[in-house]
């Protein structure tokens, strides 16, 4: 059969994107409002979005920072950032907004901007059951912080430590185990009841960890969860084109200015919002299941999140471009994912 040179699907949904704020926001903002009807808005701000209040306020900046073209087309789905202190009282103020879908559980110094997260779950079982009652989902970034457990395995041992607790104490929570990373992850979320689904990245289905020392240290591949073993890629993938309604699409793109990526101490986060639907074109297109790939990125993640699905359409074309070797970033710049090579698809 010849191979499909142009592909039409629904307008797709980034269920986990960092946007930044202000000029860095702005300089963003537009590569995801192009390809994506909504996102999920992470509130790991360097002061985190903790409150209704909060998320309403950047919610308007996003909002202002749209190019008028795309203001009609583009909603921003908020998120609380969950710490030590959050009330169950604010749970039922973010259920009320209309514009807070979730609040997300970072631990304690797990990856950026998170040193205000979570250090003790349990403390905070209040709140989860204020979650559950009212249907907020949480979003879990799932790596254990102990700093003797090799860096490979958090994610693993997050299932065993936190995760599996999680969902045995809340039966009727909506948990999404975010950026997941391995095959133990993809098992269990298999495993689970309807209500536990998964993001998957594409750079974690394109790139093994062998991508971090490619010819020397590579700091554009270092995002959290790390970049895993073979195996691990492999079993995304297959998770992702199975057509397993737990399994959607979040791009976890999160810009850093090149100065502070090209580091002795480089932050962890790869940009890929320029690409934002075409590299998982390029993976389901590899893996001979195209057809599979408007479900994944514009059906599951709504009708996961209770929310209608988009009207709109967007084309994809088989047709190679060139990725640009920097973006500018505020008055900095950002190395775009795969910076000065190909992409094999494009949106029209
Ligand atoms: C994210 C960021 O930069 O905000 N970094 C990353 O490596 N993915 C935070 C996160 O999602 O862990
Ligand atoms: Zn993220």
């Amino acid at each position: 059969m010849a191979a499909c040179q142009k592909l039409t699907i629904t307008k797709p949904d980034d269920w986990h994107l960092h946007l930044r704020d202000y000029q860095f926001l702005a300089s963003v903002l537009p590569d995801t409002a192009k390809r994506f009807a909504r996102a999920i808005i992470m509130p790991n701000l360097k002061d985190p979005v903790t409150t209704t209040q909060l998320a309403g306020e950047y919610r308007e900046r996003i909002i202002s920072a749209l190019p008028s073209e795309l203001q009609k087309s583009f909603d921003p789905l908020m998120t609380l950032y969950l710490t030590n202190r959050t009330k169950a009282s604010e749970i039922v103020k973010a259920a009320e907004s209309g514009f807070v879908h979730a609040v997300k559980w970072y631990p304690a110094g797990a990856t950026t901007n998170s040193e205000k997260g979570v250090s003790d779950i349990v403390a905070c079982y209040d709140v989860l059951e204020a979650m559950q009652q009212t249907e907020v989902p949480l979003l879990v970034h799932g790596e254990v912080t102990d700093p003797n457990v090799d860096i490979f395995d958090r994610e693993k041992i997050f299932i065993d430590q936190f995760l599996t607790n999680i969902i045995k104490n809340f039966p009727d929570l909506k948990v999404v185990f975010e950026h997941i990373t391995t095959e133990q992850a993809v098992s269990l979320v298999e495993s689970t009841s309807s209500n536990v689904g998964a993001t998957i990245t594409a750079h974690h289905m394109l790139m093994n960890r062998n991508a971090l020392f490619q010819n020397g240290i590579r700091p554009h591949h270092y995002c959290l969860p790390v970049l895993k073993r073979e195996i691990h890629r492999k079993a995304l993938i297959k998770a992702a084109t199975s057509g397993n309604k737990k399994f959607f699409l979040g791009t976890d793109s999160a810009p850093h200015t090149q100065l502070t990526k090209e580091n002795a101490c480089g932050c962890a986060g790869i940009y890929t919002a320029h690409g934002g639907i075409e590299f998982y074109a390029e993976i389901f297109d590899k893996a001979g299941v195209l057809d599979k790939l408007e479900a994944f990125s514009s059906f599951h993640g709504p009708d996961f999140y209770g929310l209608r699905r988009n009207k709109d359409k967007i084309t994809l074309s088989r047709r190679r471009h060139k990725i640009a070797d920097a973006f500018p970033f505020g008055d900095e710049t950002c190395i775009p994912f795969r910076a000065g090579e190909n992409l094999e698809w494009s949106i029209d």
